[in-house]
């Protein structure tokens, strides 16, 4: 569903819907957390690859020869470190044969600006479909950066894969990077004085890895 300027992709599949609301959950302990981010993530990895470029091809069945589709995407998948590793096992699990980039980014806690203090791309990403993962969209900052990061080293088709987005964060990637699709099950209410996200769930990484 295309519900901005840039495409949204709002991601109602029930089973996502039903992992979010757990995760969500302020008493979702970490273990039932990773699982429930791996499961959501499998369904948004689905999502962002429904229009990878395919090539059908001839099979020989044992009984006899067909043709099937296959996809021929090069897909560079890159988490967002440190939440981002929460998601990235459950898109390769969809897209095996994705190359991985990391960029680690970490928000100030009293100015929410994120800085980076990592970057791993793999090369010659000019052809390849880039998906950062990334599970929360606050202020967008960054999500702005990590597209920057990958725009400089050559990336033109990226894809945002969050679990909740904010209408700032949004709004942000849209007035930076145009065109750049999103995808994700949710899309909350506003960002509060700590640039949080409402309702949110909390900080992911800390529930993610239980450094709360
Ligand atoms: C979180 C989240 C995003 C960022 C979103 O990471 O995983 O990367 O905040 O906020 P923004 O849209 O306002 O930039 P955080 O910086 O807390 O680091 P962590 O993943 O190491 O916990
Ligand atoms: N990062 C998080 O983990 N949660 C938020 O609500 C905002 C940024």
């Amino acid at each position: 569903m295309y519900i901005h300027a840039v495409p949204v992709h709002l991601v109602d599949h029930p089973v996502a819907q039903d992992a979010l609301a757990l995760l969500r959950d302020r008493t979702t302990i970490p273990s039932h957390f990773r699982r429930l981010a791996h499961r959501v993530s499998l369904i948004l990895a689905m999502e962002a690859a429904r229009e990878l470029p395919a090539s059908t091809v001839t099979i020989q069945t044992p009984l006899e020869t067909t043709t099937g589709r296959r996809l021929e995407a090069d897909v560079v998948v890159v988490p967002v470190l440190r939440a981002g590793l929460g998601m990235m096992e459950a898109v390769l699990e969809v897209l095996p044969h994705a190359r991985v980039g990391h960029i680690g980014l970490q928000r100030d806690e009293q100015t929410a600006v994120a800085s980076q203090y990592y970057k791993k791309l793999p090369p010659d990403l000019s052809r390849s479909t880039a998906l950062i993962v990334d599970p929360m969209l606050a202020t967008g900052g960054s999500a702005v950066a990590a597209i920057t990061m990958l725009q400089r080293a050559g990336a033109i088709d990226i894809r945002l894969v969050c679990i909740v987005a904010a209408p700032e964060g949004i709004a942000e990637v849209e007035r930076a990077h145009p065109g750049v699709h999103i995808f994700t099950p949710a899309i909350d209410r506003e960002l509060n004085a700590h640039k949080f996200i409402l309702p949110g769930l909390g900080d992911f990484g800390d529930r993610l890895y239980g450094t709360m």
